[in-house]
């Protein structure tokens, strides 16, 4: 059989992901919140949303905003109640919306009541659930980097330390631990048995560790090193998702998507999740989220999308992946600056936007919009470090020598997770719409310009484009399982590709520059979606301005 076009729901449907925290304040407290994403499904509904993806809304010291939860059977107040959770999932269902939560399974907050055991009772039994090492002459066990900037592990108490590999707030869980593996998946069963369809499953490939312990020995100009192959997609990773996939995910037929960092290869992707693996259904990896200068550039001014080595990567997951296993399309995330600001244009953002998101949602896989992608939202304007509220930015800053803080400092201001983390942008009245009361929430100041309600009324905006594109996506099987092959890049600025079955055959294009190139084109039997004015074409040549794009069909 085809397990490629073997029918999931997942597979045609269109995903959104949600920050709680930014997303809609219907409770008038400055914060968003589970009631505001019910009074929005009608919005979900009027853009073609089949599933949201919900980021942690669990009781949490929010050290993390809620990645570090505390407990995993509680809502956090801020967000509500949950009773407020219960109600989402049964109107969401009334909208055809199913509901996917982040479940964070490799660490705990230590707030946690395992971990408070553990930090107040020597003889906790709750002490193996966590990573617990001697410290190695009063220092750290030994040199290994934590994501967050310093060390990897936290002092327990004068002669142990706890591996985090996240926030000192975050210890990370002893998968090795038999019974710590069966509360995990006990809270999972809650979940899907309380009718969510599924789940996010964030840093999976991290939850089997290098047991030896050992210094790495990467070279590394700072004590600690960022050596993630230490606690990233090792093999002990595989047995224990198989683990959750029978205990958990199989017997629900639940849907799981696995945030899979660490630099995994595609064989190292298609053991989580190859069509016969029973592992999971899909992996978010990052590999196409780089392709810029960003590491050497100083500001959004010159910043320069290298479009090459973007089609490069993403040629090698769509085409290395096809027929093997399902894929995510995202450009977007909670943990990534704004795509208008890294790969669009500051001078055509809008334009831009709607190019991306050709490029992207023309390929084959599930969709996954972020929250304010839609709308072509953008980084924020920061200036200055007090700005910044994220655990990864402070710790990083933090750890980033006197010298280099300035230069740091621009750096964060272009890729900082919190440029994501702004209200959404509903309408032009206070707070952007996201909430009536003073909220310390940061509100873009493009607001007035960038809003749903003024683009739901603009047949040319971005709203309306990404409406497009998801509806072309659902009513035609072609753009979800059809093939791919992609064509040479010209002139450094256009990306094509083909997509085809034995009924159809589009021809997708877009131009990532700003300026105006001549291509080669074959004959074009209608324009099926394109972000500029032309009607027909007739020749074969066109003409693409700035961030120009089309999906036609050629055959
Ligand atoms: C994942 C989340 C990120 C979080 C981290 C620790 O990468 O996406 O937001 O900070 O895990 O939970």
């Amino acid at each position: 059989m085809d397990k490629h076009t073997t029918y999931k729901w997942w597979k045609e449907a269109v995903g959104y992901q949600i920050y709680p925290k930014t997303f809609y304040d219907a409770n008038h407290d400055g914060h968003g919140d589970i009631q505001g994403i019910i009074e929005k499904l009608p919005y979900f509904q009027a853009l073609g949303i089949d599933f949201l993806w919900i980021c942690p809304f669990f009781d949490s010291p929010l050290d993390d905003n809620g990645y570090d939860v505390r407990d995993y059977y509680k809502v956090h107040e801020n967000f509500g109640s949950m009773q407020d959770i219960k109600t989402l999932i049964t109107t969401a269902k009334k909208y055809n919306i199913r509901i996917i939560v982040d479940l964070v399974l490799n660490h705990t907050s230590d707030e946690h009541a395992w971990f408070m055991d553990v930090k107040n009772n020597p003889d906790s039994k709750y002490r193996d659930y966590y990573i617990i090492q001697k410290a190695n002459q009063k220092m750290p066990p030994n040199n290994w980097g934590s994501f967050f900037g310093g060390s990897a592990w936290e002092k327990l108490n004068d002669d142990e330390y706890y591996l985090k590999i996240f926030s000192k707030k975050m210890p990370d869980l002893n998968w090795a631990n038999k019974e710590l593996r069966s509360a995990l998946y006990q809270i999972a069963l809650w979940w899907l048995e309380l009718g969510v369809d599924g789940f996010r499953i964030d840093a999976i490939a991290h939850i089997a560790k290098d047991t030896t312990y050992e210094n790495s020995t990467l070279k590394s100009e700072t004590m600690f090193v960022s050596d993630w192959s230490k606690f990233s997609n090792l093999p002990q990773v595989h047995a224990y998702i198989r683990e959750f996939h029978e205990e958990v995910l199989a017997p629900n037929d639940a849907f799981a998507v696995g945030e899979v960092g660490g630099d995994p290869s595609i064989e190292d992707v298609l053991k989580y999740c190859a069509f016969d693996r029973k592992e999971l259904d899909v992996t978010f990896t990052f590999d196409h989220m780089w392709c810029n200068n960003i590491d050497t550039a100083t500001s959004l001014a010159n910043l320069k999308t290298n479009v090459q080595e973007l089609k490069e990567k993403l040629e090698y997951w769509q085409v290395s992946l096809i027929k093997r296993a399902w894929y995510p399309l995202y450009w977007n995330n909670h943990d990534f600056n704004r795509v208008v600001s890294n790969y669009g244009s500051q001078k055509y953002p809008q334009q831009s936007a709607k190019a991306l998101a050709t490029l992207m949602y023309g390929m084959w896989g599930t969709m996954f919009i972020y929250q304010g992608e839609e709308i072509g939202m953008e980084n924020y304007p920061f200036t200055s470090i007090d700005q910044f509220e994220d655990v990864q930015a402070k710790g990083q800053y933090a750890a980033t020598p006197t010298s280099q803080k300035e230069a740091f400092l621009k750096k964060l201001i272009m890729t900082s997770r919190d440029n994501v983390r702004t209200a959404m942008q509903w309408d032009d009245t206070t707070n952007a719409g996201f909430s009536p009361v003073k909220t310390d929430i940061l509100i873009h100041p493009k607001y007035k310009e960038i809003n749903v309600q003024q683009q739901m009324q603009d047949p040319n905006s971005v709203w309306q484009y990404y409406k497009k594109i998801i509806k072309l996506k659902k009513s035609n099987k072609t753009f979800i399982y059809g093939d791919i092959v992609f064509k040479d890049v010209i002139d450094e600025q256009v990306i094509q590709y083909e997509r085809f079955d034995d009924t159809n055959h589009y021809l997708i294009i877009v131009n990532l520059g700003e300026y105006e190139c001549v291509i080669e084109i074959p004959k074009v039997i209608s324009i099926v979606l394109t972000n500029t004015s032309v009607t027909a074409i007739c020749e074969t040549t066109l003409t693409l301005a700035a961030y120009d794009s089309y999906i036609l069909k050629i055959k």
